[in-house]
């Protein structure tokens, strides 16, 4: 990437860390009442597991309840929007993915300042997207769905979580990998989403691990490419979108956010809590049901957070550009 120097980024990554206020007595008392995740999707969906997964440990050990807020709408850019207004004082807080950092380089008026207004406080687990289908779609293996869905294009409907979801970004690069057009239906996260493919309303939806294993398990839907460069343990028979002849690659990463200005003991102490929730075997073993994973634990601290978010906004903003995207109000 030539854009954005090191020392751009070093400075950047200064800068979100500095952010955090002193307060060091905040973190003795803190949290004194629930604490609030917002999840920037519907319930049911992917990020939403993920949250309450970790909501339910993390309670256990910051002594308070740790309450889901689903706060969607316009691909997960109203659910930040929402924590960079809140008060910066722990007791609100954000899971989010990728669509974090890709959402400035699709929206031109966010209502916050990406880079600056939220403080990352860890990294959550990484995975691929899964490529699948309703039943009734005729094809019946990788290479078969890509023809299928290049021939088929102005005929099929792929369902997404908004513009800038991991879900759409997939859905974007499949259509241009495929140099296919499908008629796009966004919803306010893959959980209706997945729960209409499953009823056959829509034709392809191309999800994340966490919401497609047990589909695909139940046998509910049709999976047939997975973004990952290596096959999931956990679905040995699905290729990877490589290996069915695309250059269809994504991975996908979730973190916890505080807004700016929230005091660093906070900080440290909600990561602490994070951190703790990781290591449970109860954590581990569903994140690897799911077909996605824990990062390893050198990546837990706020400052590799904070490094990979400011990496991967510069990142979306170069690779959107470069494919003609421009942002919408
Ligand atoms: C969700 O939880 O609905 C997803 O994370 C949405 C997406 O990004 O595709």
């Amino acid at each position: 990437m030539t854009m954005f120097s090191t020392q751009t980024r070093r400075l950047a990554l200064a800068g979100l860390l500095a952010m955090a206020l002193p307060g060091a007595g905040l973190a003795q008392t803190y949290p004194t009442k629930p604490v609030t995740i917002i999840v920037s999707f519907a319930a049911g969906g992917p990020s939403d597991v993920i949250a309450r997964l970790l909501g339910e440990q993390m309670s256990k050990t910051l002594g308070q309840t740790v309450l889901v807020e689903n706060v969607a709408g316009a691909g997960g850019t109203a659910g930040a929007k929402r924590l960079a207004a809140a008060a910066p004082d722990g007791h609100t807080l954000l899971i989010h993915h990728l669509a974090l950092a890709a959402a400035p380089a699709l929206y031109g008026n966010l209502g916050y300042d990406t880079k600056t207004d939220f403080l990352p406080i860890g990294l959550v687990n990484t995975g691929p997207m899964v490529v699948a289908s309703k039943l009734a779609l005729p094809a019946t293996d990788a290479k078969g769905f890509f023809a299928y869905a290049k021939a088929n294009a102005d005929k099929l409907t792929v369902a997404h979580a908004g513009v800038g979801s991991n879900s759409h970004l997939c859905a974007v690069l499949m259509s241009q990998q495929l140099g296919a057009k499908f008629a796009q239906v966004a919803y306010r996260g893959t959980g209706p989403a997945m729960n209409d493919l499953v009823g056959g309303q829509i034709d392809i939806l191309c999800d994340q691990s966490t919401s497609a294993v047990p589909q695909i398990q139940g046998e509910k839907i049709r999976a047939y490419a997975v973004t990952s460069t290596e096959r999931l343990d956990i679905l040995p028979t699905i290729p990877t979108a490589k290996e069915a002849g695309t250059d269809l690659e994504m991975t996908i990463w979730h973190g916890l956010y505080a807004p700016k200005g929230t005091p660093a003991p906070v900080l440290d102490k909600v990561n602490a809590a994070l951190r703790e929730a990781l290591k449970q075997p109860a954590v581990v073993e569903k994140f690897k049901g799911f077909g996605t994973s824990v990062f390893p634990e050198a990546e837990w601290t706020r400052e590799a957070h904070a490094r990979r978010f400011l990496a991967e906004v510069d990142k979306w903003a170069v690779s959107l550009k470069a494919a003609g995207v421009t942002p919408q109000n």
